[in-house]
């Protein structure tokens, strides 16, 4: 598990990955190239943590809501020789045509593999209170940031396993440390997030020494729509932990949370 030691001077990796679509042109899958899936790549961290996955030589999947949305980012990323395919993935949509299983498989189909699952996929539940916070409001903040990002590693493990190599990296928030704990603000998004870190630890520890890494990233407080205008960081900075987990080297930390690629406290 986490060790005290900083990894911020380790190494980085690559991969790549995606799911069908008939008017997507197919690419052609380069040998050891690594296969990546990202959550909530519509905008802000998601289509940032695309960019640099693939400006690392991966294939990546953009998975969207909206197909769309993931058409669009994956054209407007894939020059200059990138690999950035669309995917269409609602995390919590569990009934549609398309669920995440699907969507998984349709990556196996395509490229072989799914070596990077980045589960960036997350909504607030925004100015409300705990002791009267609207439940359906706060169910959904859980299925899309605790449930969904369940779901993804679960359709994701099993290929990870069979190939001896997995990193998962669910997009957590500071917000979610329990240490810091200290304000009433978003209550549903902070349960969330601290439940995000729970399966973090969880699946770490169900998966050590399989190859697969699980770790936590708070991005720091980045101007993206969730995150809004006053924040100190751009999505380039705000994606660099996530991505420096994304491309850990097989010695790298597991069941961790980190921020600015440090230790954070839970
Ligand atoms: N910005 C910050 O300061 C900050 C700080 C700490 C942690 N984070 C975390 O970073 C992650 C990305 O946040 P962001 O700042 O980039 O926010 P954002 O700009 O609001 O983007 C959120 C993304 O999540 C997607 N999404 C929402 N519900 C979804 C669902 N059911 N299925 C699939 N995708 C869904 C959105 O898609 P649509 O376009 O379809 O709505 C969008 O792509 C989140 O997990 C957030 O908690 C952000």
């Amino acid at each position: 598990m986490t060790t005290s030691r900083s990894y911020a001077t380790s190494t980085k990796a690559s991969q790549r990955y995606v799911m069908s679509q008939p008017d997507w042109p197919s690419r052609v899958v380069r040998s050891g190239e690594r296969v990546a899936l990202v959550t909530g790549a519509s905008r802000g961290l998601g289509r940032e943590i695309v960019s640099q996955l693939a400006d690392r030589g991966m294939a990546v999947v953009a998975a969207c809501r909206n197909p769309g949305d993931a058409e669009r980012v994956a054209a407007e990323l894939s020059a200059a020789g990138r690999s950035v395919t669309p995917g269409r993935l609602d995390v919590v949509d569990v009934v549609d045509v398309v669920p995440i299983s699907r969507c998984v498989g349709d990556i196996l189909d395509r490229h072989g593999r799914l070596d990077v699952l980045v589960n960036n996929a997350g909504i607030s539940d925004g100015d409300q209170q705990a002791s009267t916070a609207a439940p359906d409001l706060v169910d959904l903040v859980w299925q899309v940031n605790v449930a969904g990002a369940w779901r993804c590693a679960a359709a994701a493990i099993p290929a990870m396993s069979a190939a001896g190599y997995g990193r998962i990296v669910n997009v957590s928030s500071t917000m979610g440390s329990l240490r810091r704990m200290t304000r009433a603000s978003e209550p549903a998004y902070r349960v969330s997030k601290a439940g995000l870190n729970a399966l973090t630890r969880v699946l770490a520890a169900e998966l050590v020494g399989t190859g697969i890494l699980v770790n936590s990233a708070s991005p720091g407080w980045v101007r993206t729509h969730l995150g809004g205008g006053n924040a100190p960081l751009g999505v380039d900075e705000g994606a660099d932990t996530p991505v420096w987990l994304a491309t850990l080297p097989d010695d790298g930390p597991t069941g961790g949370f980190f921020l600015a690629r440090e230790p954070l406290e839970w």
